[in-house]
């Protein structure tokens, strides 16, 4: 490694929604990261009652609670505010009064201390949060599934992605989130629902699987979503709630199973394909433990080897964000510190915008 960038120390700042995390990442000789302090604190309470996120509410709290973090993320470190090396912060996608706290925040903090600022793409951080713990090389194919985002990317390098597939409608978890509100269970709901669909029957409904049969990779659930509310206006029972849940579940295993594996073959084009890459699953959704078993199996027929970061690395983080800024660093990237929040900000710019009704695929 290059001397000069010998034990690196970032500080990772993350408020693109509602989540307020500050993270404190060191670069180590093998070229992965040690995280010395990783805070994030959920609004989770503040935004229950109202069934989603409220930006300014949100904003609200990240205000509130912002200084108190960062000040608890360096005292767990044991660094001293002097002996960072740069300071790195969400500049988008996600909702610009968030953005704006993190990006003020963070500024603020490198002019004082006269470091350099990064302004970081959020995708790009869950895009390159499995290099922190694991020795991944370039190319990798990356599926994240989070409540905002839901993408097959290609990693080609820092700063080089391909997006192969992305929804159409819905992300995954709010596909979740959405059938758990029909059903009655708070938001966000997800990881109930994954609870109630154990004791349900997977086979029980017949759910349709959205453009299954086109548009490559692509994915779509908001017709899911549709035919679930249909459902629910006929059922009482909690245990037909339960067995709709399980055949939800089950539905979406069967939708990624295959947009997986085109996925796949899609990335094996003009490589060698008898080499063994990399599959990374990251964002909340990928806590759900029966995708997890699926995409491990699909991952093992198709030749791949699947990676799941752990769990607070595969959610909202702020370590991920700072080690973005460590990896940006080393590929040459400076101090950016005139950069503006980006509440829409593809990480493949040059594919197109799928969302919306009349979308061709
Ligand atoms: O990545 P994340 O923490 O936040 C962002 O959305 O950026 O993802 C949260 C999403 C929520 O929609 C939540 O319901 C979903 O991940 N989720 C799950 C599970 N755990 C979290 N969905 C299904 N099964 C789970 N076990
Ligand atoms: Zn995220």
């Amino acid at each position: 490694m290059n001397k000069k960038y010998n034990k690196l120390t970032f500080v990772g700042i993350e408020t693109s929604c509602d989540e307020t995390a500050i993270s404190v990442v060191r670069l180590k000789p093998d070229n992965t990261g040690t995280i010395l302090s990783n805070i994030v604190s959920s609004q989770i309470d503040v935004h229950k009652k109202f069934g989603g996120v409220v930006p300014e509410l949100a904003a609200r709290a990240h205000v509130q609670k912002i200084e108190r973090l960062a000040k608890i993320a360096l005292a767990k470190s044991k660094m001293k505010w002097e002996n960072i090396d740069a300071i790195a912060a969400t500049a988008g996608p996600g909702l610009i009064v968030c953005l704006t706290i993190g990006m003020c925040v963070g500024k603020a903090i490198a002019g004082t201390l006269k470091k350099p600022f990064l302004a970081i793409n959020h995708l790009e951080g869950h895009a390159l949060s499995p290099r922190i713990k694991n020795k991944i090389n370039f190319p990798y194919l990356l599926l994240l599934v989070s409540g905002g985002h839901t993408q097959f990317i290609e990693v080609k390098g820092v700063g080089k992605y391909k997006r192969l597939g992305t929804t159409i409608d819905d992300a995954l978890g709010e596909a979740f989130d959405k059938t758990a509100k029909i059903l009655g269970i708070k938001f966000p709901g997800g990881p109930i629902l994954e609870k109630w669909a154990k004791k349900g029957n997977e086979k029980f409904y017949d759910l349709p699987k959205p453009i299954i049969n086109k548009g490559g990779c692509n994915l779509s659930f908001a017709g899911l979503k549709t035919a679930i509310l249909r459902l629910s206006k006929k059922i009482k029972s909690k245990k037909d709630k339960q067995n709709l849940a399980a055949s939800f579940q089950f539905t979406i295993n069967e939708i990624l199973k295959k947009k997986t594996k085109i996925a796949m073959l899609e990335f094996l084009k003009e490589k060698n394909k008898n080499k063994k890459y990399v599959f990374v699953i990251a964002g909340g959704v990928a806590a759900n433990k029966t995708i997890r078993e699926n995409l491990k199996n699909t991952s093992k027929q198709m030749n791949f080897e699947p990676i799941f970061p752990e769990l607070e690395l595969c959610t909202d983080n702020a370590a991920m964000i700072a080690w973005a800024g460590i990896e940006k660093y080393k590929t040459g990237e400076k101090n950016n510190l005139k950069f503006k929040t980006k509440p829409r900000w593809p990480l493949d710019e040059n594919a197109p915008f799928l969302k919306g009704p009349g979308i061709k695929l």
